[in-house]
């Protein structure tokens, strides 16, 4: 077993200070959006408008739109792709935010882009947004979580609007969230503010504490009435636990806080997630996700002994085996655990391990702090001021997606 984070005295030091700047980074992220254009629509099109988008043709799911049943497309390799990837560019996506777009804000390689994820056993499906937008003609796909999840979103939006022409789909922000529609398929996508999944006091898009946290274990209702008839429910809840070995929580009466294990309090979080599933989901009309944790690169001296870095001027995947102690395996099992129970059929996608390889690939110094772009001598220390949490886009948020994309083609016939 890997040890706890919380039990190496030196990360216990260093992931609170981390996740506080990173995620304040987030929230502000968020304020500024609003800001500069609350219910601001962009209709641009960047891409083709070629006719193929014009044509209604039926969905058709071949053979090699589906992988080899039984395939773990989770065990495999990143290999060198520079001729297929990137699938889109930073100047291609209007819908990118300054935290992810790390080649303008100045980071001088760019090889982080060209890493194709390889399954052992079969052959993922090539990413088609045109057979992803008919299967999600009349219908909504939400993906809700924290900052790294928005990520996701927003890696979504960039596949999928090349092919949409101009004034067919729109962008709007209304927090807590943000909404992507491709207007001739009736079809939207979109994020949902919620870090902990269950409610919180940091459920406020644009103002919440970082530091000052408390979870309300057992509630979940308001969320939910979001997230009711929804066609496509992506969830994911992690780095907001992790703050610190326990949380303040509730759990009963709004009045008896608590300070929970974080151990056990995202355990009660998950069963009240679960048994709201159990109670609202239609499995004939709604697929429901859930996406295994995001890992961090903090301490580079887990794979490269004697460093004392973190992600920061890492160019390319780590080779061979590897797993950080950032990635919990005490809260694996227990989304193990919360699967066995579940009535409801929900699709893990256990993109931890393939994520871990990815050194290389976060915002590092080309990102955001405070919703400014790093000055020269916050880059200048990149010790204290590198995000090894969030991800640059085009990236690995795209090869969540592929995975996505290849589990809703995988089960199109069951798919209402
Ligand atoms: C956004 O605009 C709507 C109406 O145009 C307004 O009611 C609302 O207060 C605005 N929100 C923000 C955060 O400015
Ligand atoms: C793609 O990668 C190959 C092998 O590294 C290299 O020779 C080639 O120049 C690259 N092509 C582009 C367009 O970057
Ligand atoms: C568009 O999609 C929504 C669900 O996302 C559905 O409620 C509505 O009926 C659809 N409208 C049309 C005209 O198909
Ligand atoms: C932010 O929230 C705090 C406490 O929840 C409140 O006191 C404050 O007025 C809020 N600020 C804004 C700008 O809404
Ligand atoms: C829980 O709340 C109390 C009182 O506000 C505070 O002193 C304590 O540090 C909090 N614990 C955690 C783990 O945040
Ligand atoms: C939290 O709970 C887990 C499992 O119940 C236990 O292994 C761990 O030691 C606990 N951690 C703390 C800080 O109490
Ligand atoms: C980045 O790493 C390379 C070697 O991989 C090294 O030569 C260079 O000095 C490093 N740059 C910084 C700013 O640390
Ligand atoms: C996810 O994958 C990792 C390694 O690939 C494995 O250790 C873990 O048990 C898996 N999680 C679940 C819940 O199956
Ligand atoms: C659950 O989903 C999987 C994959 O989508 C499918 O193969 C299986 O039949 C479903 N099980 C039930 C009980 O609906």
């Amino acid at each position: 077993m890997m040890p706890q984070p919380w039990l190496d005295r030196r990360i216990q030091s260093l992931f609170p200070v981390a996740l506080v700047s990173i995620l304040l980074v987030g929230s502000v992220r968020l304020v500024l959006d609003n800001l500069k254009s609350n219910q601001s629509h962009i209709f641009q099109s960047y891409g083709k408008t070629d006719q193929s988008y014009q044509q209604r043709k039926p969905v058709f799911v071949s053979s090699a739109d589906r992988f080899e049943n039984g395939c773990n497309v989770f065990e495999g390799k990143w290999v060198w792709d520079n001729v297929t990837y990137p699938i889109y560019t930073e100047e291609s996506c209007p819908y990118l935010v300054k935290q992810t777009t790390c080649l303008r804000n100045g980071r001088p390689d760019s090889l982080y882009r060209n890493w194709r994820w390889q399954p052992n056993a079969c052959k993922l499906p090539r990413f088609d947004p045109l057979k992803l937008l008919d299967i999600l003609r009349g219908k909504r796909l939400m993906f809700i979580g924290d900052s790294v999840h928005r990520g996701q979103f927003e890696s979504m939006t960039c596949m999928l609007q090349s092919v949409i022409p101009d004034g067919k789909k729109s962008f709007h922000r209304i927090p807590p969230m943000k909404i992507f529609k491709a207007k001739e398929y009736n079809a939207s996508i979109e994020y949902y503010w919620a870090p902990f999944i269950v409610e919180s006091i940091s459920d406020h898009a644009t103002n919440h504490t970082v530091s000052k946290r408390l979870v309300s274990l057992d509630s979940i209702a308001r969320h939910g009435k979001s997230w009711e008839g929804v066609d496509v429910l992506v969830f994911e809840s992690y780095v907001w636990w992790m703050y610190r070995p326990t949380i303040n929580a509730t759990y009963g009466s709004p009045d008896d806080i608590q300070e929970y294990n974080v151990t056990k309090a995202y355990r009660l979080a998950l069963e009240t997630w679960a048994n709201w599933l159990d109670s609202n989901i239609n499995p004939l009309t709604q697929k429901v996700f859930f996406m295994s944790m995001s890992p961090t690169h903090l301490w580079s001296w887990e794979w490269k002994p004697g460093s004392d870095a973190n992600c920061f001027n890492e160019s390319y995947p780590i080779q061979g085996s590897y797993w950080g102690t950032g990635s919990s395996l005490a809260i694996m099992k227990i989304i193990h655990d919360i699967f066995q129970k579940l009535k409801t059929n929900v699709t893990f996608l256990n993109i931890t391990q393939l994520s871990e390889y990815r050194k290389d690939a976060h915002t590092s110094i080309y990102g955001e702090r405070k919703g400014k772009l790093l000055t020269k001598e916050q880059r200048a220390d990149p010790k204290n001021f590198a995000d090894c949490i969030h991800w640059c886009l085009p990236g690995v948020p795209d090869t969540w997606n592929e995975i996505l994309y290849a589990y809703l083609l995988q089960n199109h016939q069951n798919f209402l």
